[in-house]
């Protein structure tokens, strides 16, 4: 790598140039709304000093896309680059605030990590309409390329107990990177989940009541013991598939040769930055790179899981459906994150020769809600009023969790009630879906947003069909 970038030299110029906005970004952009002393101190600085002692601020991604295009490129349409902005969050985090300001600062650390060490979060007004939580652009950029790059380790393994200040030392998996631009530390840290963990466990910041619980979820699993870190799932393009026992790796992360930059040479393995997931909320246009996204999260969800239909039987005219469904490929519980917006459902329907319903389960009514008697998963809290809430900063109790667990296998059962049709019937067609949404209407209603302001696509992660003959 070394010697690549010496032969690079004559170019030096034109990529001087662009760490040259880099450092212009990061001093004059990032925080210099809030803080004008600050950015003094800094511009006084940056006269006398050695570069190091000079990155006392934040850089935004835009200075790092010139020499790392593919990252850049895959990251801009990630969640993690949204996490501060995007209207689902902006919503819940404005209720939050009016509930209590002092919950700014206890989301903002995980959601907008720059906004909240420079100061900008709290806000010193009250939040009631999007551009109200406006912050500098490089806090815009929620988890950025720098933020991420300058973590050097925890202090907890949740409720953002990352450690991190802002360097010109990028660290990151690669050993031996001598990039001329900025220094780099090879880090091990970069492939462990506990890295991932810091944000992806939340804890209630005062009655201590785990709610979003990833990490834990992934550390209890035979993931973890296999030694199948997040990374390998959400930073490559497959899913590593482990044997229903658990014991053996049936796959290994696929490696994607390349280049970490296009100033340095091949490298046998380039991490995806596309943080793939399921929230297909915000990657519903037609530009390529935001095609890519949506492709990624498609193929995670349909590899996620599987449905079967099991025994079908009927007894005094009562038909019984068995469906079962499997986690075969998350690393966690499906689904896992902010359980108490999320939903995953199965769609059932049974129908005879004649093509009548029987039973239809899962169905939604007018307003989208998914009708009562379905299998919902999902976790349930309680807020003080002992309401099913998705404004899981009020939880004061933690109901029901039905969720699938990693590699486990849950058993449904169904009854069709007995009429003439299921006493008459010689066949059945059972179908079954299992259904994916981020949000349901009345969780987007709960948190103010209005009408119209997002579209929640709902995805089929996989499905089955049996026909049968009764007997
Ligand atoms: C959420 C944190 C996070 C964000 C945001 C992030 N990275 Fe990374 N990056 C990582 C981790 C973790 C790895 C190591 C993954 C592995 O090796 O499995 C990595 C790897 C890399 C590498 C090493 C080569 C490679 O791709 O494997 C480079 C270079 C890099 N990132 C640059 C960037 C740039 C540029 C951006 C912004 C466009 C960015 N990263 C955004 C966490 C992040
Ligand atoms: C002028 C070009 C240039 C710019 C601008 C640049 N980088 Fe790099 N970076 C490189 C080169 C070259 C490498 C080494 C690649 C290799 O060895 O394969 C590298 C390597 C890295 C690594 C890998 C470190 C490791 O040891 O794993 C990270 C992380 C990284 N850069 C982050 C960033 C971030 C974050 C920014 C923006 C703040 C940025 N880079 C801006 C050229 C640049
Ligand atoms: C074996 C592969 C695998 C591993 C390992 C893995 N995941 Fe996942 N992850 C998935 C799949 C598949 C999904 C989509 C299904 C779902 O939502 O659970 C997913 C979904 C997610 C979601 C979105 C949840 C939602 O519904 O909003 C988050 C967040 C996430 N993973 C974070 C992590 C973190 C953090 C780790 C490590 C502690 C991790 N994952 C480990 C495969 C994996
Ligand atoms: C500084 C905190 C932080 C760290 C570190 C972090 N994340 Fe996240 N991550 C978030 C936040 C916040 C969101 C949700 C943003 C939103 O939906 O508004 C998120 C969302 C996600 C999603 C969901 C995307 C979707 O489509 O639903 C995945 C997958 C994910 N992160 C994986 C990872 C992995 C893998 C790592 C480690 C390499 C990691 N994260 C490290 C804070 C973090
Ligand atoms: C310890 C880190 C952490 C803290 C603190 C935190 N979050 Fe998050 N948040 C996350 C992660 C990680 C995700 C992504 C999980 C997933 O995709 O299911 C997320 C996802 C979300 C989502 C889903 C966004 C979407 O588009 O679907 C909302 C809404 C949200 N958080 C609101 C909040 C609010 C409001 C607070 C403060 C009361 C908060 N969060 C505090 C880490 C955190």
């Amino acid at each position: 790598m070394h010697t690549t970038n010496r032969n690079l030299r004559p170019d030096l110029p034109h990529w001087m140039g662009l760490w040259g906005v880099l450092v212009l970004t990061a001093c004059g952009q990032s925080d210099s709304k809030q803080t004008p002393s600050s950015t003094n101190n800094a511009a006084r600085q940056s006269r006398r000093s050695p570069p190091e002692a000079r990155a006392t601020k934040h850089f935004s991604s835009k200075g790092c896309e010139g020499c790392h295009p593919q990252q850049y490129a895959q990251w801009q349409h990630s969640m993690h680059a949204k996490a501060h902005t995007e209207p689902v969050y902006d919503f819940y985090f404005m209720t939050a605030s009016r509930d209590d300001k002092k919950l700014e600062t206890f989301c903002g650390r995980c959601h907008t990590p720059i906004g909240t060490t420079t100061g900008q979060i709290p806000f010193k007004h009250a939040l009631h309409k999007r551009g109200d939580t406006r912050v500098s652009s490089v806090a815009a950029e929620g988890l950025n390329c720098d933020f991420c790059h300058t973590i050097t380790g925890h202090t907890k393994v949740q409720n953002a107990g990352f450690i991190f200040a802002p360097s010109l030392t990028k660290r990151g998996p690669l050993a031996n990177a001598r990039p001329v631009s900025h220094k780099a530390k090879h880090d091990p840290y970069y492939r462990t989940a506990e890295y991932c963990g810091t944000c992806h466990q939340v804890v209630h910041p005062t009655n201590g009541i785990h709610l979003e619980t990833t990490y834990a979820e992934w550390k209890a699993s035979p993931y973890a013991k296999a030694g199948v870190v997040c990374q390998d799932c959400h930073m490559t393009r497959s899913l590593v598939t482990l044997r229903a026992d658990g014991a053996i790796p049936a796959g290994k992360p696929t490696r994607h040769p390349g280049k970490a930059s296009n100033m340095g040479g091949p490298r046998k393995h380039v991490s995806d930055h596309f943080f793939v997931g399921p929230n297909l909320m915000f990657i519903q246009g037609t530009a390529p790179d935001v095609v890519a996204q949506r492709k990624r999260s498609e193929a995670l969800l349909r590899q996620a899981a599987k449905v079967e239909v099991g025994e079908v039987t009927r007894k005094d005219g009562v038909v019984e459906v068995v469906v079962r469904v499997t986690n075969k490929g998350a690393g966690h519980s499906i689904p896992t994150g902010v359980t108490e917006i999320r939903q995953v459902w199965l769609e059932v329907k049974v129908t005879d020769p004649k093509g009548r319903v029987l039973l239809h389960s899962g169905a939604r009514d007018k307003t989208d809600r998914i009708r009562p008697g379905a299998v919902v998963y999902r976790t349930h809290v309680y807020d003080a009023k002992g309401r099913d809430t998705t404004l899981f900063w009020r939880t004061v109790k933690k109901g029901r969790d039905r969720r699938i667990p990693p590699l486990k296998t849950l058993t449904e059962t169904y009854k069709v009630p007995a009429s003439t049709a299921t006493r008459r019937a010689k066949k059945l067609v059972v179908e079954v879906a299992l259904q994916y949404r981020s949000v349901p209407p009345w969780g987007l209603a709960e948190a103010g947003v209005p009408k119209g302001t997002v579209k929640v696509p709902i995805f089929t992660m996989c499905t089955a069909r049996k026909e049968t003959l009764l007997r």
